[in-house]
């Protein structure tokens, strides 16, 4: 008798891991660390709950691998002056319940507030655009030694995160972040060898990967999250990165998340997409179909999956090998189980706008009203889907000022 795969099949992750079930908690920012940038018994409380809640494998939030270098205020950061036990704590609850946990790795580069810093890096000057120039500063081009010095930067947190009990580490090479920009040719105007074409606008991505394993070893899974696309003219599209995925796997990648957009076009929230795809829920399924036909190692699908239908019909098609997940269960962290025991189950997200569409986005409610209900978690109190979206606004402007009514982005 054949078994049918749906989301509560186990996985193994090439013959390193064994996951417990196909769903998969995608990072988000949870801005819970104290003021050194160190996890705090929020977060770990948060994460207890999320192992709890039946995820074979939660990626964190992105943890920032350099402290000058921040995306928002309260980023995890892990580096020389982090007090390791807190991080072992945080990794200890996690993997409670038999759970995967591994670490997201992230450096902001442009994306970063200018209430943070007024001297961001980058491939290239190449500011923001759309509107975000005010909020935003222009970066400065890296040169070689920080390039060098960035990239051994992410193999020393990874060793880091092995040593405090994290199962695995993800690059985090989606959203316009520091990686991606390196990726895309409209960020990267550079000249020398880590710019022009895709090999070179690549190569940052792959020297990360490699002194990742360097550190690491080959038993140590190191996964990666990229764009299908950044939506964005002249931006990385859908060649480069089904290209940048065949050379990933040939260098020993052991997981592949796809997502898309960056600030500029934040279609990684659904932001530009069609009706008809909303409606399908997954955002990329269409790239994943295609990438598939390529992939020789797992692929998660994050961004729009809402009910147990479409994440089971998803893993069924061979779309995906796994269902990333993350603003539902910051609304209910337990919504694995549910899914699991009732292939029914289905959670509706609240459409959020406190009416005037340009304090919205000014105030980028579709990640702090998330954010809020993190800290809610974090407190040990149960998500409330029905904030008001006022309230969000006001707790965000109280907690950063007015700066915080900037556009920023996960
Ligand atoms: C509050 C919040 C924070 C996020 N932070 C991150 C992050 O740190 N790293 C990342 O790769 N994606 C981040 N994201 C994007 C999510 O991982 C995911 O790609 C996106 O929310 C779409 O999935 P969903 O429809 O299941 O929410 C964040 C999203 C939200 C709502």
């Amino acid at each position: 008798m054949t078994s049918i795969t749906t989301i509560a099949s186990p996985l193994d992750i090439n013959t390193k891991v064994d996951v417990k079930n196909r769903l998969f908690k995608s990072a988000m920012s949870e801005q819970l660390a104290d003021a050194q940038n160190a996890p705090t018994e929020k977060l770990i409380r948060l994460y207890r709950a999320w192992a709890q809640g039946g995820a074979g494998l939660l990626v964190t939030g992105n943890v920032m691998v350099d402290r000058n270098a921040l995306g928002e205020p309260r980023n995890v950061v892990l580096d020389e002056l982090s007090d390791l036990a807190k991080f072992k704590l945080w990794a200890e609850a996690s993997s409670e319940n038999g759970t995967q946990v591994w670490m997201q790795l992230n450096h902001p580069g442009k994306q970063v507030p200018s209430f943070l810093s007024k001297a961001p890096v980058a491939p290239s000057a190449v500011p923001l655009a759309g509107g975000m120039e005010s909020a935003f500063a222009c970066p400065r081009a890296l040169t070689e030694t920080e390039i060098l010095e960035i990239i051994k930067r992410f193999a020393w947190v990874s060793a880091r995160a092995k040593e405090c009990g994290f199962t695995g580490v993800q690059i985090h090479s989606a959203h316009g972040y520091l990686v991606n920009q390196f990726l895309s040719p409209h960020q990267n105007r550079r000249d020398d060898q880590w710019g022009g074409n895709l090999e070179n606008r690549m190569r940052f991505l792959l020297e990360i990967y490699r002194a990742i394993r360097a550190a690491v070893g080959n038993d140590f899974p190191v996964g990666v999250k990229l764009n299908s696309a950044d939506f964005q003219k002249g931006g990385f599209d859908e060649t480069d990165s089904i290209e940048v995925i065949k050379v990933l796997q040939e260098e020993g990648i052991d997981l592949v998340e796809i997502s898309g957009g960056n600030y500029e076009t934040p279609s990684m929230v659904g932001d530009g997409v069609s009706e008809s795809t909303l409606k399908r829920e997954a955002y990329f399924l269409d790239y994943a179909e295609k990438a598939q036909k390529i992939m020789s190692v797992p692929l998660v699908v994050t961004g729009g999956f809402r009910s147990a239908a479409a994440m089971n019909g998803a893993i069924q098609t061979g779309a995906a090998d796994m269902i990333g997940l993350a603003r539902p269960l910051a609304l209910d962290p337990a919504l694995p189980n549910k899914l699991i025991a009732d292939d029914a189950h289905a959670m509706q997200l609240p459409k959020l706008s406190t009416g005037i569409k340009a304090l919205d986005t000014l105030a980028m409610l579709e990640i702090t009203w998330y954010e809020h209900q993190l800290e809610r978690i974090g407190k040990g109190k149960q998500p409330k889907p029905k904030l008001s979206t006022w309230i969000s606004v006001l707790k965000t402007f109280c907690s950063l000022g007015t700066v915080a009514f900037q556009k920023r982005r996960a």
